[in-house]
């Protein structure tokens, strides 16, 4: 087992990585209420509800399931009074806790009823995809969507714990792999150019198993420096959007459904780099580098829709409202920074 302490004072947590946890998972919830509410996805319950609500039981736990439909669409603000209702319904107090168990839609949706439930209860993460193991869980940004765009709904509340079994990924289908892959390679360009290194010497998902328990330990604490430092996300913690503010554009003008979290920051990236690359911002060649890397784990690197559509939604971005806008841009890989701009930058 290991374990990273996130340093936040009063809501500073550990993450603890440990495989098979799932089947175990009672063992590392120690809590006085006794109530807790798993919620979770049909795609996630069919393999592991069972497994983790008897584990919880036999470790004293009254449990309550709730299970949503899986995907993005359940991560809408109108899912939120159903699980409002049946929080009460099932009786659950403060004292009490839940369990998020699944990917980033579960997570987040999760911690933002957490949030906002009776004023706030406590809740643990127990992500099983890839994505949300190395960045979704940790750092208590929790939200949900509106019609108007992504997690425009949140709060910073952050988990008791979070618990990463890496077994998980062996059950996660090789599209969401891949989709977590992109906030991978991300670490690697903004803050750690030898574990950009080393995924590009695994050559893919194959090379990258054998060592994927370190890579996602490595993520983890480069989430937990960034986050210990500016958990509000004013300052440092906006560097972990490398890609995203394109990407983000990029997925709502496909309303959401043809492109990925993940492939949209793929190509975020690479689009990124190129452009500050040209202005002398970034160093030359790491755009190309990135989609190397991007294409070995089966990432999109570049995608047809017209760049000037995608634009118009950076500048309804959350982060990015009025003209100013913040680029996150890489001098070479390994080292980012925040650039200060308008949304012409990508013009
Ligand atoms: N996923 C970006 C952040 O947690 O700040």
């Amino acid at each position: 087992m290991r374990k990273l302490h996130v340093n936040l004072g009063k809501n500073s947590y550990d993450i603890v990585f440990e495989r098979g946890l799932l089947s175990d998972v009672g063992r590392y919830i120690k809590r006085d209420g006794k109530k807790l509410c798993v919620i979770t996805d049909d795609n996630v319950a069919a393999v592991y509800a069972d497994k983790v609500v008897s584990s919880l039981e036999k470790a004293g736990y009254t449990v309550s399931l709730c299970v949503l439909p899986h995907g993005e669409k359940t991560k809408a603000f109108d899912t939120l009074p159903g699980v409002y209702s049946k929080l009460i319904e099932d009786k659950i107090t403060r004292k009490d806790a839940l369990v998020a168990l699944g990917g980033g839609v579960i997570g987040d949706l999760c911690g933002f009823v957490a949030a906002t439930y009776l004023r706030g209860i406590g809740f643990i993460q127990i992500p099983t995809s890839l994505l949300a193991q190395v960045d979704s869980s940790i750092g208590g940004k929790v939200a949900v969507d509106m019609p108007e765009g992504k997690n425009l709904v949140g709060a910073f509340y952050q988990p008791e714990t979070v618990l990463i079994d890496a077994d998980a990924l062996n059950t996660l289908s090789p599209e969401f792999f891949t989709d977590g892959m992109a906030e991978v390679i991300k670490y690697g360009c903004i803050k750690d150019k030898k574990l950009f290194a080393e995924l590009d010497a695994c050559g893919g998902k194959e090379g990258l198993l054998p060592v994927i328990d370190d890579v996602i330990y490595r993520c983890c604490d480069i989430k937990r420096e960034v986050v210990e430092k500016d958990e509000k996300d004013k300052g440092d913690r906006m560097l972990l959007n490398f890609g995203h503010t394109y990407g983000h554009a990029l997925e709502k003008y496909y309303g959401f459904e043809k492109l990925s979290h993940g492939n949209a920051v793929a190509v975020g990236m690479c689009q990124i780099c190129g452009i500050a690359e040209k202005k002398g911002l970034t160093e030359k060649g790491t755009a190309v580098r990135i989609a190397e890397v991007c294409k070995k784990y089966g990432l999109p690197v570049n995608d047809c829709a017209p760049a000037k559509e995608v634009i118009k939604g950076i500048v309804n971005d959350k982060k990015n409202m009025g003209d100013k806008l913040v680029a996150v841009l890489l001098k070479e890989i390994g080292e980012s920074y925040l650039y200060s701009t308008t949304a012409e930058f990508f013009d």
